[in-house]
């Protein structure tokens, strides 16, 4: 019997999404390349390890894997983005045939899905980019899956990809399709995004207990565990009270680890794909810059001469009001750029379709994503309801105090202090772009817009 679904890489999530295949029926062809001393028959030690994969079959070979696979195909890449990918793609090639499918369910870079699809039109194989959301866990258990490419590659590949994406809180499947080229890798960039933005801030209110209120690392560890039963629940906010309460012989792990923070590509993606179309991403900008400056630390010496004074003027309240501010912005920034690029790029990108795949199975899930889910308008962004509005106007007070005492301490929050600049800036009186734009007609004649003519641009004659 030929196999449904084939996969290729089997890596730690290329290994845990076939085991949900199999956990859920579906007949699978499992490939992972032959490499002497490093990867030698890992497909084979898979299906031998996990009994959800008993019945699948493993290869080293490229062309038996194929042939084991019934017609029209359907293959699933789970390997690292990049080049690994095109050299996949051309050794496929001369070994499908029109109407076969491939599925590419690594972070790949959107433009390079796009570049994909257009160089395989011509032989007829269909190709979609799925972004996969959850890590290992998700991906055996179920995964937040976000689709882009042709409605007929989405077709093929929906009956198998619906059976193992992970069941959202109001029933439905989060699996959706957001249109043509590379939306699918677009929705998970941005994803990570937010990702990368809702880490920091948990990480910046944990400095803050430590460092500015002084709190040891369980106490800091409760406190999550309190607001993860409140409004801020999220996938993030549970893990990290897990980790803050993880202890061995020699005590708290998380003591023990150096603060340097790694990253791959999505995160620089989304920003540099926010700067080249107007939207200032500056939740993952602080996120990302955060990540680059802990590479770049003095030496321990020097750091540690920094002011080390605890205040105890800030109750944990406040400083769970400010993180609730940060969130909604980061959101807001990231739904934006969405609306904007969707509208550019022509996709069917809907924000409670977004809501909704976000709500399960991906890191980034929370209250707050169910909650944006449930609002009825799709055309108005999310965020401008009165309830949020007025939320965001009182905790703005909050956000302040927090800000001040950690100043006061000599502590940076760049995420938090973002969040209340962002916000300021869009809705203070604010002129200092009209100066910003009269300098730029000032030294090269670009044009300004007057209030009474705002859609007019015109060269006022300065120096005359
Ligand atoms: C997910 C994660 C996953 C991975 C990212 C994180 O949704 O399951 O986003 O894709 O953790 O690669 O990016 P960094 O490695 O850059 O932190």
């Amino acid at each position: 019997m030929k196999k449904e679904i084939g996969i290729i890489g089997l890596g730690v999530m290329g290994c845990a999404l076939a085991r949900n295949f199999g956990r859920n029926g579906i007949s699978l062809a499992l490939y992972n390349r032959h490499l002497s001393g490093s990867e030698e028959k890992v497909a084979l030690r898979a299906i031998q390890e996990h009994t959800e994969l008993k019945k699948a079959q493993g290869f080293e070979e490229v062309k038996e894997f194929i042939e084991a696979l019934e017609r029209p195909r359907k293959i699933i890449l789970m390997v690292t983005a990049g080049e690994a990918v095109d050299h996949l793609l051309s050794s496929l090639s001369g070994l499908l045939h029109p109407g076969d499918l491939i599925i590419d369910g690594g972070n790949s870079d959107f433009k390079s899905t796009e570049k994909r699809l257009n160089t395989l039109l011509d032989s007829g194989v269909l190709f979609l980019g799925l972004g996969v959301s959850g890590g290992e866990e998700g991906a055996l258990n179920g995964p937040s899956l976000m689709a882009g490419g042709s409605r007929e590659a989405y077709e093929l590949a929906h009956p198998y990809l619906s059976r193992i994406a992970a069941i959202t809180p109001s029933t439905n499947k989060a699996l959706a399709y957001f249109g043509s080229g590379g939306s699918g890798h677009f929705v998970k960039m941005v994803h990570n995004a937010i990702e990368y933005a809702e880490m920091q801030l948990i990480a910046e209110a944990y400095l803050f207990l430590r460092n500015v209120l002084g709190m040891k690392t369980d106490e800091i560890g409760a406190v999550f565990d309190a607001w993860k039963a409140s409004h801020s629940k999220s996938y993030l906010l549970e893990i990290t009270s897990e980790i803050l309460q993880t202890k061995d012989e020699h005590g708290f792990v998380l003591d023990r680890i150096a603060p340097i923070a790694s990253y791959n590509q999505t995160g620089a993606s989304a920003l540099i794909e926010g700067a080249l179309s107007g939207q200032p991403l500056s939740m993952v900008a602080s996120a990302l810059f955060t990540r680059f400056i802990s590479n770049q630390k003095p030496p321990q010496a020097e750091v540690s001469s920094l002011k080390r004074t605890h205040s105890k003027t800030i109750s944990i309240e406040t400083l769970h009001k400010a993180y609730a501010f940060a969130r909604i912005v980061n959101h807001y920034q990231h739904f934006s750029m969405i609306n904007a690029s969707a509208y550019h790029y022509r996709w069917d990108i809907k924000p409670n379709d977004l809501c909704e795949v976000w709500s399960a199975g991906c890191i980034i899930r929370s209250s707050l994503l169910e909650r944006l889910a449930q609002a009825k308008t799709v055309e108005t962004p999310l965020f401008f309801n009165s309830e949020i509005q007025s939320e965001l106007s009182t905790s703005k007070e909050e956000l302040k105090a927090v800000l001040n005492a950690a100043y006061q301490s000599d502590i940076a929050l760049p995420g938090l202090s973002n969040a209340l600049n962002y916000y300021l800036q869009l809705t203070a009186d604010d002129p200092s772009a009209a100066l910003v734009q009269a300098q730029r007609d000032y030294f090269g004649a670009h044009g300004v817009y007057f209030k009474e003519e705002a859609n007019r641009l015109v060269h006022y004659p300065w120096k005359a």
